[in-house]
Formats: C-alpha cells, sequence, structure tokens
C-alpha cells in the first residue's frame, strides 16, 4: 500500500480522497516508479469532473499525466530500463498522483541528471505539448507571427519561449499585468491583456492588418472565434485545449472567409510510437539543458494537497507549471 489520490466520482476537487492505494507489482514490460515530483496538467481537470468521456478512465480512478522518479522494480521483460534508473513519464496511464506507481516500461524516458525531478514533470508533458506545436504540427521560423492564449500558463510559457528561441513574432494574451510581465520575459513580442484590450483589433494593429499565421488556442469556447477571426488569409488554427470549455457548433464561413486550415493536435498521440516520445524528449530536454527553455515550477504543492492545486489552477491563479511533492 502506498499513499495516493482515489476519484470515485465526478466533480470538484473535493472528490479527490486521499487514502492508502494498492498498487501492486510490476508485470511483463512494467516498471514500478518511486515518484519524487508530479506535474499538474489542465487535462487532470477536464478527467476530475469527466468531461471528454474518449480519455477519461473509468471510475475509481487515480489521477494525474505526468511523473519523475526512480525506478525501484521491473517485471519480466522489460529491456529499455533497470532498478535505479532516473525517468518520468507523460500522458498515458492515467495513474500519477501516488508515491509509487506501476507504469508499462516503453512509456517512459530518461531524464538527464543535470535535470531536477521538479523541473522534469513541471516540463515534460507542458513540453513535449509545446513540442507538437512549434516542431511537429509545424516547423516554426522567422517567418511564422503565431498567437498564443494562456501565455503566462504551463503550455504557454514554453511555448512562447520555444518559438521566439526558433525567429517567430510571438504574440501572447494573458489576463493580467502580473502575467503579462512574464509573458514579456518568456519571449512574447507583444502581449494583449485581453481585459483591457480588443485581441482581434490588436492583432489587426500588430500584423498591420495581414493577421497572424498560426492561432493556438487552449481556452476553446470563450476565444475560438476570436481566434479565428485574427487569423491571416490560409492561416492555421490549431484547436489544443479547452479550459473555457468546449466551443458552440461553428459554422463553416469561419474557416471558409479566408481559406482557413484547422487542426486539433494531441500530444499523446503525436507521441505515441517510442521513436518519437524519445526524439521528442530528448529535444526538449536539451532545450532546457542548454537554458533556451525557462521551466517555470512556480507552484509546489504536498500530493495530498492537490484539491488546493486544482482549485488555485482552475482559479487561474498559476502561472507556469504545478507541481506536487508525495508526502514521504
Ligand atoms: N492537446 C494536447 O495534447 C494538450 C496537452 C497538454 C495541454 N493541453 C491544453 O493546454 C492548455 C494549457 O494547459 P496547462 O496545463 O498549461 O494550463 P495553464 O495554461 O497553466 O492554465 C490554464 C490558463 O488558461 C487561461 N484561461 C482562460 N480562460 C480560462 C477558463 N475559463 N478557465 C481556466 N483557465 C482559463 C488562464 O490564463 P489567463 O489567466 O492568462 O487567461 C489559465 O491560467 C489546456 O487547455 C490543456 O488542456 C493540450
Amino acid at each position: 500500500m502506498v499513499k495516493g489520490i482515489r476519484v470515485y466520482e465526478h466533480g470538484g476537487p473535493e472528490v479527490m480522497k486521499w487514502e492508502d492505494v494498492d498498487i501492486g507489482e510490476p508485470k511483463s514490460g512494467e516498471i514500478k516508479l518511486k515518484n519524487k515530483a508530479i506535474g499538474v496538467n489542465y487535462l487532470d481537470v477536464y478527467m476530475r469532473r469527466g468531461l471528454i468521456p474518449s480519455l477519461c478512465p473509468p471510475l475509481t480512478f487515480t489521477p494525474g499525466m505526468e511523473a519523475a522518479g526512480v525506478v525501484i522494480a521491473i517485471g519480466p521483460e522489460v529491456t529499455t530500463c533497470k532498478v535505479g534508473d532516473y525517468v518520468a513519464y507523460a500522458g498515458f496511464p492515467v495513474c500519477s498522483y501516488t508515491e509509487e506507481m506501476i507504469l508499462p516500461a516503453d512509456r517512459v524516458v530518461p531524464v538527464p541528471p543535470s535535470i531536477d525531478p521538479i523541473i522534469a514533470a513541471a516540463v515534460l508533458f507542458k513540453g513535449l505539448t509545446a513540442h507538437v506545436l512549434v516542431r511537429s504540427c509545424f516547423q516554426i521560423g522567422p517567418e511564422h507571427t503565431i498567437l498564443v492564449h494562456a501565455a503566462a500558463g504551463g503550455v504557454g510559457s514554453l511555448v512562447c519561449q520555444w518559438a521566439n528561441a526558433l525567429g517567430a513574432t510571438v504574440i501572447g494574451t494573458v489576463s493580467n499585468e502580473v502575467k503579462a510581465v512574464q509573458a514579456k520575459e518568456d519571449g512574447c513580442h507583444h502581449v494583449i491583456i485581453y481585459k483591457q484590450e480588443n485581441i482581434v483589433d490588436r492583432v489587426m494593429e500588430i500584423t498591420s492588418g495581414k493577421g497572424v499565421d498560426i492561432a493556438y488556442d487552449s481556452i476553446g469556447k470563450d476565444t475560438f472565434e476570436e481566434s479565428a477571426a485574427c487569423l491571416r488569409f490560409r492561416g492555421y488554427m490549431v484547436s489544443f485545449g479547452f479550459a473555457s470549455g468546449s466551443p458552440e457548433p461553428v459554422k463553416f464561413s469561419v474557416f471558409s472567409d479566408k481559406c482557413l486550415h484547422f487542426t486539433i493536435p494531441s500530444m499523446m498521440l503525436y507521441t505515441k510510437a517510442r521513436e518519437d516520445l524519445l526524439a521528442a524528449s530528448e529535444e526538449l530536454f536539451d532545450n532546457v539543458a542548454k537554458g533556451v527553455l525557462r521551466v517555470r515550477a512556480n507552484h509546489k504543492y504536498p500530493l495530498s494537497q492537490v484539491a488546493q492545486a486544482h482549485l488555485d489552477l482552475e482559479d487561474r491563479k498559476t502561472t507556469g507549471s504545478v507541481v506536487l511533492i508525495p508526502d514521504n
């Protein structure tokens, strides 16, 4: 038995119960990981609430899709890692809000020893997502002007830094002045505080009426149509999250007016093949080690206090990444 979180019914942060969890022993192809740090992602909120049924595990479940730690046992036929290895994982399976857990060995990646577990757990999920957005889904370069919502959030902070490093012109949106300061530090050439300014008007002003090449939209319902309106002729709408809920049904004219392209990328699908997972995580950790990406592990909570972490994330009180530290 280890200590961890169990969810018996979907709902608010209070449905996450701190309990003894029986995780068992690793079977063929599996490892047991002792978690040093656990990343919190907005996807964990959707799962706790029971949104996106195709992604949610059946009740009862232990939430969490990211952690960094040390391998403490391996099952038969594991060849990719050994006891004592320092590794991390991001994505499926959903199970990381515990002190220890069982994982398929082919889902973990090695972490360079120079990267602290808190930083690894703060960056892997969000950084692989940023990799999808700026390196796989598109190869961002100096010719691009991009719009990034939630520019001071976990994924947003990394997308802005990475796109800036690749030479793009970055326009970020945030809700307040404090977040605007961070977004500027993270490479936004222009920051729009959307509670004070109209996003579409400002984008058109900044781009001299042309619009942006790519709109990265992680907000959904509240921003979808605005994002499309910010795009140039033949621009790309990248809808990769729904922090405000799913957009209302959209009229095709939103896309046909400017011959827009639309995509809805998933980090988990882009890194499903092990070689893609390894290549992307290597490039990510390399950029962290070189200082191209500064990882903002701005909020740390004991694992048992995860309800407060979810409350703060949903209330938009956080910037950068949220990390849970196992109590033992
Ligand atoms: N497709 C994928 O594979 C993939 C993978 C990872 C994450 N994601 C998505 O990426 C997004 C960011 O994830 P994250 O973990 O880094 O979270 P985050 O960006 O740190 O937190 C969410 C931010 O969204 C903004 N926001 C705007 N409207 C909101 C609303 N109604 N409710 C809550 N927040 C709102 C807030 O920033 P402001 O205060 O500045 O508005 C808030 O801080 C999420 O939508 C997530 O689902 C997608």
